[in-house]
């Protein structure tokens, strides 16, 4: 096997290279596995997927996710999201901005995904230089790196989780720098807003969960998403989420990723975050496919 890793200096976001994802023994498949389990985010370097190939890796981790609006869903192969800010005939081919805040994918829901894996087709470039990085923060390392007081007045607690919170806030932040984004992607967040706050009803989540597989806790907040803590006052609940996740966003359990096309990025949301840098415009073109792995609720 000539799968190899490359450890970065933070918990997460080795890369992993020397293999190819269309063909894979059953001891890399385990390997990679392993490592995206222990870590929460690895990079799979130097991949050439069709489609089909990414989703038939994606499957081997359970089933896969459909985004709610279909106009972002790979024509034939609708189980691939896409995120691009690529313009075509006059409609965006994908979505140009899929989480500028930090959050960890679909905790507004009872059931958020386990993960996601994203693949880079087009890279924005200026100078030589990627734009459009990833950031990534480990929430299992950041609970390790708590005070035991802070540990011992948060066990047991739960947090809201809203999107119609997160909706109005990304619809706000749309308007607020409209030159930022194209105008069909600011209606859509309006109505996106609109139909949240009547759709989606808020759910609680623990605030610190543990891992479905390795058992490890982590710390579940989501910057704008997460609102309140159970049976805590508004503003007292407030600080406290704002105080965890400025915990968690330190830079000793963060990893930034630079991506180079061909990379595969493998987050677990059940033990980190992320964020994505929204720092290039047309005529500099991000295209990536993105798979879903389907989650279970949090305990
Ligand atoms: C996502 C996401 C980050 C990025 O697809 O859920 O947050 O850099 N993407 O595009
Ligand atoms: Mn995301």
């Amino acid at each position: 096997m000539s799968l190899r890793i490359e450890y970065t200096s933070a918990p997460l976001g080795h890369k992993i290279h020397g293999v190819d994802l269309a063909n894979l023994s059953d001891a890399e498949f385990k390997a990679i596995e392993d490592a995206w389990n222990t870590y929460g985010v690895v990079v799979v370097t130097g991949q050439t997927l069709t489609p089909e190939q990414q989703l038939a890796f994606s499957r081997r981790f359970g089933g896969l996710e459909k985004f709610v609006i279909d106009a972002y869903n790979l024509p034939g192969n609708p189980e691939i999201f896409v995120v691009s800010n690529i313009i075509e005939n006059g409609k965006p081919i994908g979505m140009a901005d899929a989480g500028r805040m930090w959050h960890s994918d679909m905790c507004f829901m009872p059931e958020p995904s386990r993960g996601a894996f994203l693949y880079a087709l087009e890279v924005p470039m200026q100078n030589g230089e990627p734009l459009g990085d990833t950031l990534f923060a480990s929430t299992a390392a950041a609970y390790d790196g708590l005070p035991d007081s802070v540990k011992a007045r948060i066990t047991g607690l739960r947090a809201v989780n809203s999107f119609s919170a997160r909706s109005a806030a990304a619809a706000a932040q749309a308007e607020a720098d409209p030159g930022n984004i194209d105008s069909a992607t600011l209606a859509h967040l309006k109505a996106q807003r609109d139909k949240a706050k009547v759709e989606v009803p808020d759910v609680d989540h623990p605030l610190v969960r543990t891992h479905p597989i390795t058992g490890r806790k982590s710390l579940y907040a989501s910057e704008l998403i997460t609102s309140e803590v159970v049976g805590m006052p508004l503003e007292e609940g407030r600080a406290l989420l704002k105080s965890l996740i400025d915990h968690i966003i330190q830079p000793q359990y963060v990893y930034r990723h630079r991506w180079k096309l061909g990379d595969l990025v493998m987050w677990d949301n059940c033990s980190s975050m992320h964020q994505a840098i929204g720092d290039y415009q047309l005529p500099l073109r991000r295209h990536m496919h993105r798979t879903t792995i389907r989650g279970t609720r949090p305990v």
